[in-house]
């Protein structure tokens, strides 16, 4: 028992509020996407969507090469795990933290995003401390003008800086598409996402060009798993979002292929008048950057949020609503809401059949 919670008891025993995650459907996303990448380019699911070990070990069993994380100590409580091939798509940079990075990388094959040399000299750094190497992508921009070198001569330059270091090992390239995975035309989507993709690739080329061996070119998000997972030259993709498929996402590119298996339960605390309804879950369990979440009950709409309640505007037909009565409420943005809990109810046939832990939650550091 963790939390009152049994297994085999019914979804509608299971406190609140908590996320709740659908085994058939979850299941039916990850071997749809595994099954994508079972030729020469390889799929490094991206685990800030789920922040969860056994969901990591399930992608990976499902044929995955090894996971993406967004943090380092992401990548520390995978390893804690028994993951053992990490790429950590970000800038690893802080005091201490190369030295941490030089640790991991005596215990598995761990590879990070730099688009710095003065980041290289202190991962070098790190990495010999332990006597230890580190592999390194460099961060290419591809459009999404966040992180990462923003011309061929910085990506070349920054190469021969790595080669120079004995910590390191240069593995390849990693260019993420963000600016595109939302679009919601998938024609303009689809020229968006090619146009990033050549720059990488022709910076691969460009590399390989100077003697350089390219053995990654990472890219694609769940938006766009289908565009840069074909694209010649791409050899493995970091999507994430396919597993959970939040409203953003399903809104965009429907649910023909991935469908939604994550839902907050939530239940009915106060229904003081006609038409309104409060909920027991407010913003300290679900987010909405990307708009308010959608209660699945026809009629119902999420109106406001306040520290641990949520506002239910009813219609007419919705307002047979009572207290304590269960509401499942679709998120609009899976990653973030999962970082407000610690673990998933995972439910088939409306029985609860395990709990997983969402070990890297909050691990933002
Ligand atoms: C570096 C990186 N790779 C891949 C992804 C893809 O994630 P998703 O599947 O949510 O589109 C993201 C999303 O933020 C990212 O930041």
């Amino acid at each position: 028992m963790t939390n009152h919670l049994i297994i085999g008891m019914p979804k509608e025993q299971i406190p609140t509020p908590s996320l709740i995650l659908d085994l058939d459907i979850f299941e039916a996303n990850l071997y749809a996407m595994a099954k994508l990448f079972t030729g020469q380019v390889k799929l490094r699911p991206h685990i800030k969507t789920h922040k969860c070990p056994v969901i990591a070990h399930l992608q990976v069993k499902a044929g995955a090469i090894g996971i993406t994380c967004a943090k380092l100590s992401e990548a520390e409580v995978m390893v804690g795990h028994g993951i053992t091939d990490i790429l950590i798509a970000n800038q690893v940079a802080g005091y201490g933290k190369a030295e941490r990075l030089g640790a991991l990388a005596t215990r598995v094959d761990v590879k990070v995003a730099v688009d710095n040399p003065a980041n290289v000299d202190d991962l070098d750094r790190g990495a010999r401390m332990f006597g230890a190497q580190i592999g390194v992508v460099i961060e290419v921009n591809v459009g999404n003008d966040r992180c990462g070198t923003r011309s061929m001569e910085q990506t070349l330059e920054l190469a021969k800086h790595i080669a120079t270091k004995k910590g390191l090992i240069f593995k390849g390239l990693m260019g993420y598409e963000g600016h595109c995975v939302f679009t919601a035309d998938k024609k303009e989507r689809t020229g968006e996402c090619l146009s990033a993709n050549k720059i990488l690739v022709d910076s691969a080329q460009m590399l390989r060009d100077n003697g350089f061996k390219v053995e990654i070119v990472s890219a694609g998000g769940t938006g766009t798993y289908d565009m840069s997972g074909i694209y010649p030259g791409i050899t493995e993709v970091e999507a994430g979002s396919y597993v959970f498929m939040d409203s953003c996402y399903s809104g965009i590119l429907g649910n023909d292929v991935f469908r939604p298996s994550l839902r907050l339960l939530a239940t009915v605390i106060s229904k003081p008048q006609p038409g309104l309804a409060l909920i027991d879950a407010g913003m300290k369990s679900l987010t909405f950057e990307f708009g308010k979440p959608q209660p699945l009950l026809q009629g119902a709409t999420l109106t406001g949020l306040s520290e641990e309640h949520g506002r239910l505007e009813l219609t007419p037909e919705a307002d047979t609503l009572q207290v304590g009565d269960l509401v499942e409420i679709w998120p609009t943005h899976g990653c973030t809401t999962v970082n407000l809990h610690d673990r998933y109810c995972v439910v088939k046939e409306n029985r609860l059949v395990a709990v997983w832990e969402i070990a890297c939650r909050g691990m933002s550091q």
